[in-house]
């Protein structure tokens, strides 16, 4: 039987049941209370019917789910069953950017409806970055008037367009994609990514920055200088506003403070961040950072959230906040499997496999859906068990359009949910094959355009060739090489 992700328990019965084709069995419901962890569900089907018991309203919500997708397996009948599932992971991400290209309300639903039939429960919506502000913040307009707009689009490959290319979602808009996610039960994780990516802030306010200097929004993908100044009081105040105002709207558990890719080069010349960083008594700026980690995580404890960073956000050694938890994306120090040895969350978002805005030949299908976010290096017992889930991200320098979205995202986000709901145990590649060729179409009965089969594992001879047109001149032969970590 086909169903994505696989159900922790299936056994088939003796007989069938028979209802009208086209039409949904009755269907009864309740919610056990021998049914105790979160998101599980029961569904037994028998002479009685059909019954499904959920722990929670979302395990109803799965239940049901996971119901309409046997039916595609029958018509007219549904074999007698007893199903119990429950997922491994409490955390099951999937993420978009709508920074470097604008997607509208009704492209992020249907990828929301995408995700959300694999049972991913979280959309962790990174609304701020170098090329766009993309959320309307009512106390800091210029965010938006300003911030949005970029003057044109040179990211190359192809693209290199002289017009002006802005876009921004109204909070009307932001709760209506909220309530949308809701009805899924998703959670939606907003990001203000600080204090780097912050150049469509300082476009809106020059005087946020260490040199106070009118820039633009970026027009290119890149890591860029010019950040948030670290020692002004009114850096402070405006990602408060922000956080006030997303708070007001995005309603779960979650806020993410990004902290990724944040160069120190402006604050080390900086007096004012000189000046904070002595006053607080640190050494280093990657400690200033940590800092600021702390200020935010205390902030957004005080609103009863819990905070997400990047793992650079760490990097310090002095974020010491009970109220954070760490995304891995790309770790080269230890200090990742330290924080998680101590018994503090991670979210495995391992640029590879994870990040699917990279070709099929360097992130392919097969990698994605063997991949154990438990694997990383340096995690002791206690390590393993901080990981709570998983989370793939579509970064969009790249990606101009809902297709071209689809099609690196799906089918490869099947696997990412195979791994979120069932851990890396039990992997079985072929079985995942025919479930995800059976549920391609299914997606684009949904509008949703996954990437052909012949694409989904590059044969490894074609790899090098397949990354070395995405990377264009960019990177050298043996750069792409090393990356894919293919011998000469
Ligand atoms: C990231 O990819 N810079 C989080
Ligand atoms: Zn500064």
């Amino acid at each position: 039987m086909y169903l994505c992700p696989q159900p922790t328990t299936l056994k088939l019965e003796k007989g069938m049941l028979y209802f009208p084709v086209g039409e949904m069995p009755e269907v009864k419901k309740t919610k056990p209370a021998t049914l105790f962890e979160k998101e599980s569900y029961r569904i037994i089907i028998d002479e009685n019917g059909v019954l499904i018991e959920g722990a929670d309203d979302a395990g109803l919500y799965y239940g049901e789910l996971t119901l309409r997708q046997i039916m595609l397996n029958y018509r007219g009948c549904l074999p007698y069953l007893y199903l119990y599932d429950e997922p491994r992971y409490s955390y099951r991400g999937f993420m978009i950017d709508p920074c470097r290209h604008f997607f509208t309300v009704d492209e992020i639903k249907r990828m929301i409806d995408g995700a959300a039939y694999f049972k991913f429960n979280k959309f962790h919506f990174h609304l701020s970055d170098d090329q766009g502000f993309r959320a309307e913040i009512e106390s800091y307009p210029l965010l938006t008037t300003v911030g949005s707009v970029r003057p044109s689009s040179n990211f190359g490959r192809g693209e290199n367009d002289e017009n002006p290319y802005g876009g921004y979602y109204t909070k009307k808009e932001l709760r209506e994609i909220v309530e949308y996610c809701k009805e899924r039960h998703i959670e939606v994780v907003p990001e203000f990514d600080i204090p780097g990516h912050t150049t469509s802030v300082i476009a809106a306010y020059p005087e946020l920055s260490c040199k106070g200097e009118k820039i633009e929004p970026k027009t290119c993908a890149g890591i860029f200088d010019d950040i948030l100044c670290a020692g002004n009081d009114d850096t402070y105040k405006l990602i408060e506003a922000v956080i006030d105002e997303l708070c007001e709207i995005f309603t779960g558990k979650y806020f993410h403070i990004g902290g990724d890719e944040a160069p120190k080069s402006r604050w080390r010349e900086c007096e004012k961040c000189k000046k904070k960083l002595s006053d607080l008594g640190l050494h280093t700026m990657d400690e200033l950072q940590g800092y600021m980690v702390n200020t935010f995580a205390d902030y957004l404890k005080k609103k009863g959230k819990k905070v997400i960073c990047w793992n650079e956000a760490i990097r310090g050694g002095n974020v010491d906040h009970d109220n954070v938890t760490v995304a891995l994306w790309s770790e080269k120090t230890n200090k990742t499997a330290e924080w998680a040895n101590s018994g503090n969350p991670v979210i495995a978002e391992n640029f590879t496999p994870y990040y699917v805005d990279y070709p099929y030949g360097m992130h392919p299908l097969k990698s994605v859906y063997m991949f154990d976010p438990e694997g990383f290096k340096g995690l002791s017992s206690l390590g393993k068990a901080s990981i709570k889930g998983v989370e793939s991200p579509i970064w969009t320098e790249y990606v101009r359009d809902f297709d071209k979205m689809c099609y690196q995202c799906f089918p490869r986000w099947m696997a990412v949910a195979e791994t979120g709901w069932n851990g890396a145990k039990n992997k079985n590649y072929q079985s995942f094959l025919k479930s995800a060729e059976f549920f391609c179409d299914i997606l684009r009965g949904m509008g949703i355009n996954p990437a052909p089969k012949k694409d989904w594992d590059v044969l490894p001879a074609n790899r090098v060739a397949d990354t070395v047109g995405f990377f264009k001149n960019t990177l050298t032969k043996k750069a792409i090489k090393q990356f894919l970590h293919i011998e000469e």
